[in-house]
């Protein structure tokens, strides 16, 4: 089902969602591949009071289900939520459980109507690489195991409502549980501004950026590293340029001393 995104009437116009033609802060500035809702779950939603939702109620964050409709719904969410092409290869990892991933599902069936996907996180772990975390001594030394998240979205209405904060909280809940993971990481492209805040707003750290890293509709755009550091994990950047820092220090101790002796 297609909708078109309505044009903001005078009471919409304050609305987040709105300002933009954009419906995803994640495609391009001057897309004009995002302006339409595509999913059932718009034409439900817009009759229903969200004033009066009782969120922690309807609201479910449950796992994937590899084999029912789930995966059907997420292929047209995700063409409202990302610019990046999500083939078979990726929708195959997901059914196959290759990747890991979580859902908000909002639950109204007690309205007669049926349950629907509104968020949702697709990660998996990986070891930490050079492209990732470019020139670092702890690199070399250290394997580090980190749950990447590869996708994070939620449906527009529904935005700003922490469902978003729910589903991250499922993420580090599970790379808390699992000792060997030392951080959670992430790239995001930079002009996504929400999606800045976002993460910041959860904790996460801005550890580098990586310069023109994907192509997203013809262009190619600077990503941002993000990490969220758990069981004792730390940024190896700031350890190793803090110890260059106290190195630096030290030996201005030393030739002030030096110096100082002489007279
Ligand atoms: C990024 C995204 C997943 C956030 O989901 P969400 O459910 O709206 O986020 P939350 O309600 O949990 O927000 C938590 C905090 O993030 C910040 N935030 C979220 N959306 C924001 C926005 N549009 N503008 C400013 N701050 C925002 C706020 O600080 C918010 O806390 P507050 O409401 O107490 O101020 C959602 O906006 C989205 O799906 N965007 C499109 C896809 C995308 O960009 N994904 C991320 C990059 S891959």
């Amino acid at each position: 089902m297609t909708t078109e995104a309505q044009q903001p009437t005078q009471t919409e116009q304050s609305s987040p969602q709105q300002k933009n033609i954009r419906l995803s802060e994640s495609y391009p500035p001057n897309s004009t591949n995002n302006s339409q809702y595509l999913a059932e779950v718009h034409e439900v939603i817009k009759n229903i009071d969200l004033s009066t939702l009782d969120f922690n109620e309807k609201i479910t964050i449950r796992e994937i289900n590899p084999l029912g409709k789930d995966i059907d719904q997420l292929k047209v969410l995700y063409k409202e939520w990302f610019p990046l092409n999500y083939d078979d290869t990726f929708w195959n990892k997901v059914s196959k459980q290759q990747v890991e991933g979580y859902v908000a599902e909002l639950d109204l069936t007690s309205e007669s109507l049926d349950k629907y996907i509104v968020g949702a996180v697709v990660f998996y772990e990986k070891e930490a690489n050079r492209q990732d975390l470019g020139f670092c001594l702890e690199y070399f030394f250290n394997k580090l195991q980190t749950i990447y998240i590869q996708t994070i979205g939620v449906i527009n209405e529904l935005r700003q409502y922490k469902i978003g904060t729910k589903l991250l909280d499922k993420v580090k809940d599970i790379a808390q549980r699992r000792k060997n993971i030392k951080y959670i990481s992430l790239h995001m492209v930079e002009y996504n501004q929400s999606g800045e805040t976002f993460y910041l707003k959860n904790g996460f750290y801005k550890v580098r950026t990586i310069f023109n890293l994907f192509k997203l509709e013809e262009r190619f755009y600077n990503f941002f590293y993000f990490c969220f550091y758990v069981n004792g994990g730390s940024n190896p950047h700031q350890n190793f340029w803090m110890k260059v820092l106290q190195k630096i220090r030290e030996l201005f101790r030393k030739l002030a001393a030096f110096i100082k002796s002489l007279y």
